[in-house]
């Protein structure tokens, strides 16, 4: 492959199927950047009915679908999750609040191809309730990480994080509503890099630019 033809490729905008399971906030995000990051979205997916996020994927024009995961047995749902895929062939599978824990055999075959935004500075509090266990242990800092997805929950390598103070007075509603825009920033970025075709994952460990990472890329340091 030439010089030229390498350029050309990155000018095609990554095919970038989201996963949520409700406010899709960050599918949000992931839209209203979409042209200027240079992805398309062929689908958001949804495993709950009521999500709000597809409302906005409705009046925004983007093709939705929800997989009820009530109706389905956990392994007819990632059948019928990875037949969605499969027909669309996206490049990279984002999941974006997306509730839902994917059984080994998608995640084996998803692997290096999917990534998750989380709501803490990962290995610290995986799982649920974080805002809250950033407060009980008294911690200085509170954060999201992006991170590739593993069997092992939201233990995959942490490519990017971004930082947040916690204050005196905050409750987890707060130290929430403040790291959700940063959530929104940090995704759209970490994704640029995977549209740059910058990023990707060798032997469990990030590369960027070919160069192995140490460290999780800091928002507004390093991204
Ligand atoms: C976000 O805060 C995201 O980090 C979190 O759910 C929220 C979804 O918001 N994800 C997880 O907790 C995954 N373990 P959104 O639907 O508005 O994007």
């Amino acid at each position: 492959m030439n010089a030229s033809s390498t350029t050309a490729e990155r000018r095609q905008p990554l095919s970038v199927a989201v996963l949520i399971s409700g406010r899709g906030s960050n599918f949000r995000a992931l839209h209203q950047a979409a042209d200027r990051i240079g992805i398309r979205i062929p689908v958001v997916i949804s495993n709950r009915p009521d999500a709000e996020g597809l409302k906005y994927a409705q009046t925004a024009g983007v093709p939705a679908c929800c997989i009820d995961r009530r109706k389905y047995s956990r392994s007819a749902f990632d059948q019928a999750l990875q037949a969605k895929l499969d027909s669309l062939q996206p490049e990279l599978l984002v999941l974006a609040g997306f509730m839902h824990i994917l059984g080994d055999a998608f995640v084996a075959d998803w692997s290096a191809r999917m990534i998750n935004i989380h709501p803490s500075l990962l290995p610290k509090y995986p799982g649920l309730n974080t805002h809250r266990n950033v407060l009980a242990n008294g911690d200085s800092e509170h954060g999201a990480s992006v991170h590739f997805v593993t069997a092992k929950l939201d233990g995959g390598p942490v490519i990017s994080q971004c930082r947040i103070p916690v204050m005196p007075e905050d409750s987890p509603q707060s130290l929430a509503r403040r790291l959700l825009p940063e959530e929104h920033r940090l995704l759209v970025r970490t994704v640029e890099l995977f549209a740059g075709r910058r990023v990707e994952l060798r032997d469990n460990l990030i590369c960027l630019d070919e160069r192995l990472l140490n460290d999780a890329l800091q928002l507004d340091q390093d991204l």
